[in-house]
């Protein structure tokens, strides 16, 4: 029973990836096609539920692709100070710097769309932003994934 526990804990962070990368892509596409909409109508909502996509999948698999990544980590003996996990570590502590504000600020959105008939330019300002840090995060996220496969630096 011992030998499933590796393959499982590993099982676990491939599906936690697929959920964080897949949910987040996903939202971010919705949310920008409910905003080119240019209907508040259809932002409130579709805002809406991002908020919940972003507590229900993304906020548990930021956590859980940690613990079993660290999990992981020192299964296979590598040390947490390592070339490789600095790097990883760094590039999920500056996906994770990327996402805390983009929470707050789809909150703000979604609270706000509720509220106008047309988004103002303080709407129009805070999307940019949100934009912005998306397109930070996207490419981080990618780089994590060919660290994970191609193990450069691992040593
Ligand atoms: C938070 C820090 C993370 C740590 C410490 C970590 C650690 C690891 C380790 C040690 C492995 C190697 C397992 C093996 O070769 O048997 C691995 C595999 C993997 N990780 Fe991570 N991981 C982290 C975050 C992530 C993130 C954010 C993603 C993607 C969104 C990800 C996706 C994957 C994938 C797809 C594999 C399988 C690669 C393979 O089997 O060749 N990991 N992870």
């Amino acid at each position: 029973m011992e030998h499933l526990i590796y393959p499982s804990v590993k099982f676990i962070h491939i599906i936690s990836a697929t959920l964080l990368f897949g949910t987040g892509l996903g939202s971010a596409f919705y949310m920008f096609m409910a905003y080119r909409s240019g209907n508040t109508k259809v932002m409130a909502a579709t805002n809406r539920f991002v908020v919940i996509a972003d507590f229900i999948f993304t906020a548990p698999t930021v956590i859980i692709q940690l613990v079993t990544g660290l999990y992981l980590l020192n299964y296979l003996g590598l040390e947490w100070t390592s070339p490789w996990s600095l790097s990883v570590l760094g590039l999920y502590a500056f996906v994770g710097a990327c996402w805390l504000p983009v929470v707050w600020l789809q909150i703000w959105l979604r609270n706000r769309a509720q509220e106008l008939d047309h988004p103002d330019a303080q709407y129009r300002y805070r999307m940019k932003i949100w934009m912005i840090l998306g397109l930070l995060a996207f490419p981080a996220v990618v780089l994590l994934y060919v660290f994970m496969i191609y193990k450069p630096f691992w040593g």
